[in-house]
This record gives structure tokens, C-alpha cells and sequence, in this order.
């Protein structure tokens, strides 16, 4: 299974495709963490990436589109795969297309999850994020049993450099206007739904398990 997962900074992408990996064992590819992590090994993509990530602004395309298609030649990518924060422009949704054509495969499903700025500000003011593990917590939402302790490995816990409350409304607004109109894009073809991404992590995943399961357009 190939999945899309679109939707604005916080509308709840991560923890949601962590859940569908754990489900369907195919693997969460996140452009975001995989910046993040050369971010925190200082690597020559770290250093570059990290000058548009404090901004809030995107990584060029011809970056993000290298990063996933060496991503996409893994073993653990054959049997499909969750994408989280890619594609955001129509530029990565082209090279993606082309990409998937190449490989003779295709995107099975794509959905968007959406939430409205007051609510995404609350969520990311109070996300914290396992250094070691990547598992992802909210103070309010679902906090962990130990203050900045991980509850799955005892790994400590970390706040975003792009989680300040400016740097958010500056990657809404870029959302706003370099990636919403992927909701266009793929809504044209009948694999695309957009559902409500509130009432809770488990109702969220709910509703995605009843497209993946009972789609079959
Ligand atoms: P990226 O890491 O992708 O960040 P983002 O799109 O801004 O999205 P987030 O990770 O902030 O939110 P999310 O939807 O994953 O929410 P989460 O599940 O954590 O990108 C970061 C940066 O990298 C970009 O700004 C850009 O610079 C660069 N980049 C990445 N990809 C790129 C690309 N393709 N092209 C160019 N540049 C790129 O949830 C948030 C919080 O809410 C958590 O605390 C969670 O516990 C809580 N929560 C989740 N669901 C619920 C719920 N249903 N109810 C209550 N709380 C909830
Ligand atoms: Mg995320
Ligand atoms: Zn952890």
C-alpha cells in the first residue's frame, strides 16, 4: 500500500502514519525527520536544510525530490509506504508521478487531514518529540507519564526549533499558499479524501483505517 498524507504543520501527519506502519508494517517516510536528522549530524544537507527550516520556509524541491527518491530504492519501501510532508509543491508532485511511472507503481490512497489554525497552534506549542526514538507526545493531548521522559524507551524529550509561536504562523502560511492546493491536485483522481483531523488521535485513525480498508474506487 502507498499512501499520501497531506495536510497543514500539526494537523496530526506523524502520529497518524506511525500508527498505519505499525498496522500495515510499511515504513513512515517523513521528509521532515529525515531533515531533522541530518539537522542534528551536521551533515552538508543538515547545514543547508536547517537556514530554510528555522524560517519556516520549504527545503528547494530539487533537494526534498533527491531525498525521496533515494528513499523510495530501500528494500523496506517495495511493499509500499506512508509519505508524511511530501510532496508540498506541484513540483514534488510531479517528480513523485514520474518517479512512481519509472518504478511502475502507483499511489493508492492520498488523504488529507485537516484542522484549523487555532487548534494547530495549541498542538504544536505543546508537542514534545523523543530524541531517541521519534515518538511523538502533547502536554495537554497525550501527555507522557514523565515529564520530558519518552514513555516507549525513557528517551528524552524535545520541543522543536519550528515550534515558536512565529515560525508556526509562517509555515501555515507557506502551507497556505505553496502546498494547499495539492488538495486540487490530487482531487481530481478518486483516491482522494479529506477527513476531519479532530476528536482525537484514535477517532483520526478511525476514520483513515475506513478509507484504507473500504476504499476500493
Ligand atoms: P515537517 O516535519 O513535515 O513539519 P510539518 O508539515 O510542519 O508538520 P508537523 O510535523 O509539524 O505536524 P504533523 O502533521 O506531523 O503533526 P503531529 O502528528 O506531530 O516539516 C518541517 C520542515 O521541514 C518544513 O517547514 C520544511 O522546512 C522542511 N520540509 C519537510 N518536508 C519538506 C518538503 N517535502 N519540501 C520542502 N521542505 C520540507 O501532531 C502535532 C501535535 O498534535 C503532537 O503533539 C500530537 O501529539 C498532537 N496531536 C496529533 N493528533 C492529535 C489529535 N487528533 N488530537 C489532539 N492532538 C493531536
Ligand atoms: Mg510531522
Ligand atoms: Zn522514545
Amino acid at each position: 500500500m502507498r499512501l499520501i498524507l497531506l495536510g497543514p504543520p500539526g494537523a496530526g501527519k506523524g502520529t497518524q502514519a506511525k500508527l498505519i506502519s505499525k498496522k500495515y508494517s510499511i515504513p513512515q517516510v517523513s521528509t521532515g525527520d529525515i531533515l531533522r536528522m541530518a539537522v542534528a549530524e551536521k551533515t552538508q544537507l543538515g547545514i543547508k536544510a536547517k537556514s530554510f527550516m528555522d524560517k519556516g520556509l520549504l527545503v528547494p524541491d530539487d533537494v526534498v525530490i533527491g531525498i525521496i527518491e533515494n528513499r523510495l530504492k530501500d528494500d523496506d519501501s517495495k511493499r509500499g509506504y506512508i509519505l508524511d510532508g511530501f510532496p508540498r509543491t506541484t513540483a514534488q508532485a510531479d517528480a513523485l508521478s514520474k518517479n512512481l511511472k519509472k518504478m511502475g507503481a502507483e499511489i493508492d490512497h492520498v488523504i488529507d487531514i485537516e484542522v484549523e489554525y487555532n487548534e494547530l497552534l495549541k498542538r504544536l506549542t505543546g508537542r514534545r518529540t523523543c530524541r531517541k526514538c521519534n515518538e511523538g507526545f502533547h502536554i495537554l493531548f497525550n501527555p507522557p507519564k514523565k515529564e520530558w521522559i519518552c514513555d516507549k524507551c525513557g528517551g528524552e524529550l524535545y520541543q522543536r526549533d519550528d515550534d515558536r509561536e512565529e515560525t508556526i504562523l509562517k509555515r501555515f502560511k507557506v502551507y497556505q499558499e505553496q502546498s494547499a492546493q495539492l488538495k486540487d491536485y490530487y482531487g481530481k483522481n478518486g483516491r482522494f479524501f479529506s477527513i476531519k483531523g479532530t476528536g482525537g488521535v484514535k477517532g483520526v485513525f478511525d476514520r483513515i483505517i475506513s478509507i484504507l480498508e473500504y476504499d476500493n474506487s
